[in-house]
């Protein structure tokens, strides 16, 4: 939510942030805005919009400048504007600043800076913030260093927040809680930013600040401080990324690139951890807290949105395969209830991003009752990866389309080694089974790449579909989850109004919206429930609805019921839900394309939600 950039050195900083900004826009994409410090004059320029809405008001003007910051919205507090969005200037206009994340005491902060007749342009909390640093900087006589740390000592929320101020020309100011933020090491130069992409192009070299951390960041120096002034060593990690790996590589979006890189990235997530021939599994989380895990008697699993039905699926296939209980849980109802978890306690928690604020705080606390957290996570170094006790990597790359794609197939490739790593340590699994499914996980790129080649039958589907104004997914099982997420997939894409359901439970109810204009996407693969959920579209089809079905190669059943079959290859019913979503991805993409939606950057949506 929201991203950031700075930028001090030797360059030009405005192409570095624009550039910045155009990467990091999956984070929001409400306004955005730059600040730049040339000579003593602090020019800030803002514009509700996307970012090339930006670039296109500053065609033509002077933007000479070598240090800057700059800002993508996802709004919070006030509606997307020019006047809401940042950089903020603060009252006096020598300090520019911009924030991402959320000051939950700002009103009472505010109310003090009214009384002391500070008057606001915004409605954010983040112009508050700048006030109250800027009033302490007046009233203590004090470094922009120190009256930042006096303030955030107050305030309470999240924050990662850029700071430049007009009588110092080559200094930014940034700290954060809560929000991320990465720090780039040139050669006399500086790089700030949410997350790695808007830094790899210049350095490979960076440092991940920490909470309650604050940097004072020039082109040849950068120091760390806690919020005790005191130092810190900065801890300089090398990225593994390359540029390749966030641009759009011949695609039309970024959604249809990630959705095609499923073969590549599921087998990177295999690589070097499955090996079928030998019959074995190498997790070295998983491994080296076995113990751990075969004590627990229960699994909690943490998460939110596409993450959270990667668990729900995880729920089945571990209970199945290792006999362990499992609970899933969305991470923002785990955090605000008092939930009972004794010491040892193991919870899987599950993120692409690894900021998602609501399972971040979930982890936090949960840790402090001393739960064991794994971490399954995409973003490398991110919060939710840094605050795991061990973890596995999903692997997929950076995923830069706002729904999530390649990082819920590669999800559940992890929690399926994870389960079968369990299993066959706690002995609940024959080996036999083990290596069974061992060669079924093994065969998932292959038949990924078979589906993808007959995308175009998905296109042809979308088309037909795409005036529908409700949707309904149907599965049952390991492919319940499934439906789920075919679903949200479409609803954030193109704004249909979609619901899943177990297929079964929908007698119970939604089968009252059934008529000639509802499509009811079945996802049908063989498993032992195939008969059930023949007899499902029996009743869907007496009631006239149109059937979309997801099969198994070589059914002869469901097509005679359906008005639209896509097949894919079989699979065991324990490994088909990596296969059967990738028909749902490419039906959603093809349905947001012909109804026109922005399918990389859907409306009111942001990547990476770290605010609650
Ligand atoms: C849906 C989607 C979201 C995320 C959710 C959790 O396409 O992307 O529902 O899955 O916001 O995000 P992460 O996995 O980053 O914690």
């Amino acid at each position: 939510m929201c991203g950031i950039v700075g930028y001090t050195g030797h360059r030009q900083a405005y192409p570095v942030i624009l550039k910045g900004l155009k990467r990091l826009e999956y984070r929001g994409y409400d306004s955005s805005g730059v600040a730049l410090l040339h000579n003593q004059n602090l020019q800030v320029h803002k514009k509700k919009g996307k970012v090339a809405d930006l670039e296109e008001t500053l065609i033509g003007k002077n933007l000479e400048a070598q240090i800057g910051i700059g800002h993508t919205r996802w709004a919070t507090h006030g509606e997307p504007s020019d006047r809401n969005a940042h950089p903020h200037l603060s009252s006096g206009g020598e300090i520019a600043m911009i924030h991402n994340g959320i000051i939950e005491n700002y009103a009472l902060i505010k109310q003090e800076l009214v009384n002391k007749g500070y008057s606001f342009t915004s409605d954010t909390d983040t112009e508050v913030l700048l006030n109250f640093i800027e009033d302490i900087k007046k009233n203590n006589e004090c470094s922009l260093e120190d009256a930042v740390r006096i303030a955030l000592k107050r305030v309470t929320g999240a924050y990662c927040i850029l700071l430049i101020e007009q009588s110092n020309p080559d200094t930014i100011i940034a700290a954060r809680k809560g929000s991320p933020l990465v720090i780039g090491i040139g050669k006399g130069e500086h790089f700030l930013a949410s997350d790695a992409s808007p830094i790899i192009e210049y350095t490979k070299e960076v440092v991940y600040v920490n909470d309650y951390e604050l940097a004072i960041v020039k082109p040849d120096e950068l120091i760390l401080k806690n919020l005790g002034n005191e130092k810190i060593t900065p801890f300089i990690t090398k990225l593994d990324m390359e540029l390749a790996a966030i641009e759009k590589g011949g695609y039309e979006h970024f959604m249809l690139k990630e959705i095609f890189e499923q073969p590549n990235t599921i087998f990177d997530c295999l690589r070097g951890r499955l090996d079928a021939k030998e019959g074995m599994i190498r997790m070295s989380g998983v491994d080296l807290n076995i113990e751990a895990i075969n004590k627990a008697n229960r699994i909690m699993i943490v998460a939110c949105g596409t993450s959270w039905h990667a668990g729900l699926v995880a729920e089945y296939i571990i209970e199945e395969l290792c006999r362990i209980p499992v609970e899933v849980e969305y991470a923002s109802e785990f955090r605000y209830r008092n939930p009972i978890i004794h010491p040892g306690d193991i919870i899987i928690a599950i993120s692409q991003s690894g900021e998602t604020a609501d399972t971040l705080v979930a982890l936090e606390k949960a840790k402090e009752k001393g739960a064991f957290i794994f971490g399954v996570v995409n973003a490398v170094g991110s919060s939710i990866a840094r605050i795991s006790n061990a973890g596995a990597y999903t692997h997929a790359g950076p995923e830069i389309g706002v729904a999530s794609t390649k990082a819920f197939t590669g999800q559940l490739a992890v929690l399926m080694m994870v389960a079968l790593n369990i299993a066959i340590n706690k002995g609940t699994i024959t080996q036999e089974r083990y290596k069974e499914l061992l060669v079924e996980l093994e065969a998932v790129p292959e038949k990924a790449q078979a589906i993808l080649k007959n995308a175009n039958e998905l296109k042809v589907i979308a088309e037909k579909y795409k005036d529908a104004h409700d949707f309904l997914f149907l599965g049952r099982g390991y492919n319940f989850p499934i439906a789920l997420e075919g679903a949200l997939k479409l609803k954030e894409i193109s704004y249909i109004h979609a619901e899943g359901y177990p297929a079964a439970e929908m007698k119970h109810g939604p089968i009252a919206l059934v008529d000639e204009n509802l499509p009811v996407v079945f996802i049908a693969t063989q498993d032992v429930y195939h008969e059930k959920i023949v007899s499902n579209m029996q009743e869907i089809k007496a009631r006239k609805g149109k059937i979309i079905s997801i099969i198994t190669e070589g059914d002869k059943t469901s097509p005679t019921l359906s008005d639209d079959c896509f097949s894919i290859p079989p699979a065991d019913e324990i490994i088909a839900p990596i296969l059967s979503v990738i028909p749902l991805q490419l039906l959603s993409y093809y349905v947001g394309i012909a109804k026109g939606t922005d399918v990389d950057k859907p409306r009111n949506l942001a990547k990476s939600v770290t605010v609650e």
